[in-house]
């Protein structure tokens, strides 16, 4: 017990702690030993526990394997996810053989409870980590943007999802193309916001979903060229003049996404649901004036939902948009028309949807 607390008294947050607290804290640990290159915990795991480093080394890797940092000896790491209650921020592997100390989040919270000092200083350390996070991150955004034609990769070494998050981030006006297999995609961007995805025949989101699964392949970003004759003029994003409180229910994750922050952005707020039922839950909780839906649910038709929908008391006539595309059957296109206080906007046509919504609201 005396050995242990010797060592927990290098972990800088245990060093101004009495004794008595050592010792109570000694009691909630358990060794755990690891393998050199053993991986400890991954990116975006939901954390359940700390871990001490008594002995040896680990390393911290971003989600695109860039080193983070390396923790060695009277170091903590995992503390994160206890104290934001968020995923794992970075993906943790013993850099040699490692002995470590585990505190598990139930212990965690009564140590924090207890020793509120402790508490802070890990929140500063945590801060600091993060600050180290973004500014290792950024630089690797850096190097992508400055390839001089275009960043462009291999999917061996970046997975699509790193490559669609790049682009969002780095807010791209023009296209994503990735090669794998026989397959070309191109994902059009609009500041940052993605626009559609052309690849076969399929939808956005058909389209997205065999991508996740490409894993070998090539991509080339290729940002749109503004020139002072051939560009084109600068949308104007005026504000909404109306604001209001819109539910989108839609079963495409593209076109949920899409949605949400072009209407965020235009001063809506704005919740989403995937069908039917998280939709019926949100309609309480949201207490929307507009819904933008989907025009077909697995289970019911567009207009039987919208009807569903205004059965609830105090949305006998809430609005409703309706998101059609091309596949559209001409006889779904005349039912839902016949709805009373609701209108049809094309799915590709965000700018048309907000619009309509302003005159609907
Ligand atoms: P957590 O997010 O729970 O799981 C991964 C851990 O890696 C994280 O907690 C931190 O303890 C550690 N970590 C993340 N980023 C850094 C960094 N930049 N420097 C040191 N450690 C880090």
């Amino acid at each position: 017990m005396i050995q242990i607390g010797e060592i927990l008294k290098q972990v800088p947050f245990f060093r101004s702690l009495g004794r008595d607290s050592i010792d109570f804290i000694t009691e909630k640990l358990k060794f755990k030993q690891f393998k050199d290159k053993a991986t400890i915990c991954k990116v975006g795991d939901p954390g359940d526990k700390m871990w001490i480093v008594l002995s040896g080394k680990v390393a911290v890797l971003a989600a695109n394997q860039e080193v983070l940092a390396n923790i060695g000896a009277g170091n903590y790491f995992g503390e994160m996810a206890l104290l934001t209650g968020e995923p794992r921020s970075a993906t943790v592997v013993a850099a040699e053989d490692t002995e470590t100390f585990i505190l598990d989040k139930d212990d965690f919270d009564v140590i924090l409870e207890k020793y509120p000092s402790i508490s802070i200083a890990m929140s500063k350390i945590m801060s600091q980590r993060l600050r180290e996070t973004n500014a290792v991150v950024s630089e690797k955004a850096k190097e992508m943007k400055s390839t001089p034609a275009g960043p462009s990769g291999n999917l061996k070494d970046r997975h699509i999802m790193e490559v669609i998050a790049f682009c969002e981030s780095n807010s791209l006006t023009g296209d994503l193309e990735v090669t794998s297999g026989g397959d070309k995609a191109v994902i059009a961007y609009d500041k940052g916001v993605l626009q559609n995805i052309k690849l076969r025949d399929l939808n956005d989101d058909e389209a997205l979903d065999l991508m996740m699964g490409w894993e070998e392949g090539s991509f080339v970003i290729k940002p749109k060229i503004i020139s002072f004759d051939g560009g084109e003029p600068e949308k104007e994003t005026k504000p909404a003049k109306k604001a209001g409180a819109i539910l989108v229910i839609n079963h495409s994750m593209v076109v949920r996404k899409i949605l949400e922050k072009n209407l965020t952005s235009l001063g809506h707020s704005v919740k989403t649901a995937d069908g039917i039922t998280e939709g019926i839950a949100a309609l309480r909780s949201a207490q929307p004036n507009l819904i933008v839906s989907d025009f077909k649910y697995d289970e019911v038709s567009g207009h039987d939902f919208c009807m569903q929908m205004r059965e609830n008391e105090g949305f006998e006539n809430i609005p409703f948009v309706f998101i059609t595309d091309s596949n559209t059957e001409s006889a779904t296109i005349a039912q839902l028309k016949k709805i009373p206080n609701a209108a049809l906007v094309d799915s590709q046509d965000v700018g048309e949807m907000a619009k309509t919504i302003e005159q609907m609201l």
